[in-house]
């Protein structure tokens, strides 16, 4: 049946409210306007940021929404003016864009772009299309889009700077982790913090940011890497994708940065924290070596009241910087990484610890919830 310029009904799973479990519904997926690409989203994942953000600490989004930002898919149709895709193409959508035209994608300093609302108002955040209204209905009502991609809907809808095209023999079920966690935790390794041959590192939060970013530290030739987190369960992983030492600060009587800082001979290299929470910020921080230590945020806490910091730890030569999707420009870098994960460059078959279908996307919400996952492949 064609479908091309007709209203699609599939399913989606909307979160009406915050704090509540996300309900699964039929949605109407409009066909794409100008500059537009309507996808079938073939898998997802669950990253961290999506739990997060309907969190009712968090307040961070409007409401009703499709989450979802991890994914991969087929395009079904494109909108007027898109030249870069065409229906059957295999695709990841971004939610970090690249037009190649602002100031920001134009300069090799950033990978942010103009086209991400946040740069020019700190409270959208991608929540409608570009034209300030929604693809997507259900019951009557306009659901908001997340990040631009709404992946946890089997049909979404996306603007052509914020898409990848990709190999099309990629397994979609596994590189839709480079849709977020995979390129963010790995990115900031290599491209923000710009882990050096020999370096010392510690990485906070082994979840599967946290995992990407050891395997970053590793590729970039760390000779020791101490990975850190309140749950022990995460260390086999951690260990097998490249970290030397596992601390739980739980279980530690003196503070984990000070642990870290007599283990080091006075501090690591490079800490990134992948964890979130200032607790987990502050101890990245105070866990780098004086005169050239560096720190990278790339956790978002929840309901957090910010971090408070000493001005003499970054007087005395630390500094500290943030990724956005590891420092990569999205729309370049993505089907890079697609065609290195092919050649084995990188290990994201590590990174699921599950498979499951859609309708059991309450159980991906509640392992993660409860520390038992990495990544769960949701297969629409
Ligand atoms: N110290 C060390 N580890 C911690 C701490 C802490 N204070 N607090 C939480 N952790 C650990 C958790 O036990 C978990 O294993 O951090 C890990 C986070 O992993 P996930 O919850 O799987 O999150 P992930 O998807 O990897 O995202 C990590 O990046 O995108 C952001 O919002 C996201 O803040 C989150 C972070
Ligand atoms: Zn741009």
């Amino acid at each position: 049946m064609d479908t091309k310029g007709k209203v699609i009904k599939c399913k989606a799973a909307i979160a009406w409210e915050a704090g509540k479990p996300l309900c699964i519904e039929e949605v109407e997926v409009a066909p794409p306007k100008a500059h537009e690409v309507r996808i079938k989203v073939v898998a997802t994942s669950l990253c961290q940021t999506d739990a997060h953000i309907i969190d009712p600490k968090f307040k961070a989004t409007l409401f009703p929404i499709i989450l979802g930002h991890e994914g991969a898919g087929i395009v079904e149709s494109i909108g007027p003016g898109v030249t870069n895709f065409k229906p059957g193409d295999k695709v990841i959508p971004l939610y970090a864009p690249q037009c190649k035209k602002c100031k920001f994608c134009l300069s090799p300093l950033t990978n942010l772009c103009e086209k991400l609302s946040k740069v020019k108002d700190p409270v959208a955040d991608q929540e409608l299309m570009e034209d300030r209204t929604s693809r997507f209905t259900c019951k009557g009502k306009p659901i908001y889009h997340f990040m631009g991609v709404s992946t946890f809907s089997q049909y979404t809808v996306v603007s052509d700077f914020k898409l990848a095209k990709i190999d099309d023999d990629a397994n979609l079920e596994r590189v839709c982790l480079i849709g977020c966690g995979f390129s963010t935790g790995y990115g900031a390794a290599i491209n923000t913090a710009k882990v050096s041959p020999g370096s010392t590192c510690a990485v906070f939060g082994l979840g599967g940011v946290g995992l990407s970013a050891i395997m970053g530290c590793k590729a970039a030739g760390a000779s020791r890497i101490i990975a850190v987190d309140i749950n022990s369960e995460k260390f086999t992983k951690a260990k097998a994708l490249g970290a030397t030492d596992c601390l739980n600060p739980r279980d530690l009587d003196k503070p984990i940065q000070k642990v870290i800082t007599e283990l080091t001979n006075g501090g690591v290299d490079f800490a990134l924290d992948c964890a979130g929470g200032s607790e987990a910020m502050k101890a990245a921080l105070e866990c780098t070596t004086i005169g050239w230590g560096s720190c990278t945020f790339i956790g978002v806490g929840v309901g957090d009241n910010g971090l408070n910091i000493f001005p003499v730890d970054v007087i005395m030569g630390r500094t500290i910087n943030g990724t956005y999707f590891g420092g990569w420009k999205s729309v370049d870098s993505v089907p890079k990484l697609v065609t290195d994960y092919k050649n084995k460059k990188f290990n994201l078959d590590a990174l699921v610890t599950h498979t499951l279908p859609f309708e059991r996307i309450h159980q991906v919400f509640d392992l993660m919830n409860q520390g038992k996952c990495i990544r769960v492949i949701i297969t629409m």
